[in-house]
């Protein structure tokens, strides 16, 4: 039996964290056994890269890459993979997703090298569905109390990551699929649970 891997994504202050919690919640209403996991960490090595990338001084855009490939690479190993191989449910906050667009967007690395380096570290453990919530940028700025040191990037920044995302909806619209964030983060929570059945019945 295989289960189900599902990413939320989005830029930062899209409210992807608020609707992972309540999608959790209503999979597991139903019966499904769920596991939660974010990006970066959710290992214990993975911890300590998180700490790195987002509080340490400068690295270049190659070593954030790397890093989050390398922390990606370890979630897939130790929880995301067994847990498919348990039959559950994953519901990811972020993906490698992020690092096309962030590191791909944002810091404007080559796409293709990101990616390939990406897929080489997952083996072949990737979402089946990639949720990308969008978020006007100026609400989505205000929602930010303290970002990190990605967070701080700015607008420039921001507006390249989403851009990228839109291009990935464009260019894989049967894996990811744009959804606007609406006042109430359980309407959303519920419109990705129904492409989750959707694609089970599928
Ligand atoms: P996250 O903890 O999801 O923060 P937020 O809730 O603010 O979105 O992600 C931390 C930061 O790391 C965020 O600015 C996005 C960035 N990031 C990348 O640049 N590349 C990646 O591959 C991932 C997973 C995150």
């Amino acid at each position: 039996m295989t289960g189900v891997y599902i990413a939320l994504e989005g830029g930062d202050g899209a409210g992807k964290t608020t609707v992972a919690a309540r999608l959790v919640e209503l999979l597991e209403e139903k019966g499904d056994t769920v596991v939660a996991v974010r990006e970066p960490g959710g290992t214990a090595l993975g911890e300590e890269i998180r700490r790195l990338l987002l509080h340490s001084s400068d690295m270049t855009a190659w070593s954030e890459a790397l890093l989050f490939a390398a922390q990606r690479s370890q979630l897939a190993a130790e929880v995301i993979g067994p847990a498919l191989g348990r039959g559950e449910v994953v519901i990811a906050d972020r993906s490698y997703y992020s690092s096309l667009a962030y590191q791909g967007g944002g810091r404007a690395l080559d796409p293709q090298l990101v990616r390939l380096i990406n897929e080489a570290a997952l083996e072949g453990v990737i979402p089946d569905l990639v949720v990308v919530l969008t978020i006007d940028p100026a609400e989505a700025l205000a929602r930010q109390a303290d970002p990190d040191r990605i967070g701080r990037q700015g607008a420039k920044f921001q507006e390249a990551v989403a851009r990228v995302y839109r291009e990935l909806a464009r260019s894989e619209p049967d894996r990811v699929r744009l959804i606007e964030m609406g006042d109430d983060p359980d309407d959303v929570a519920r419109a990705i649970f129904a492409m989750i059945e959707e694609r089970r019945l599928g």
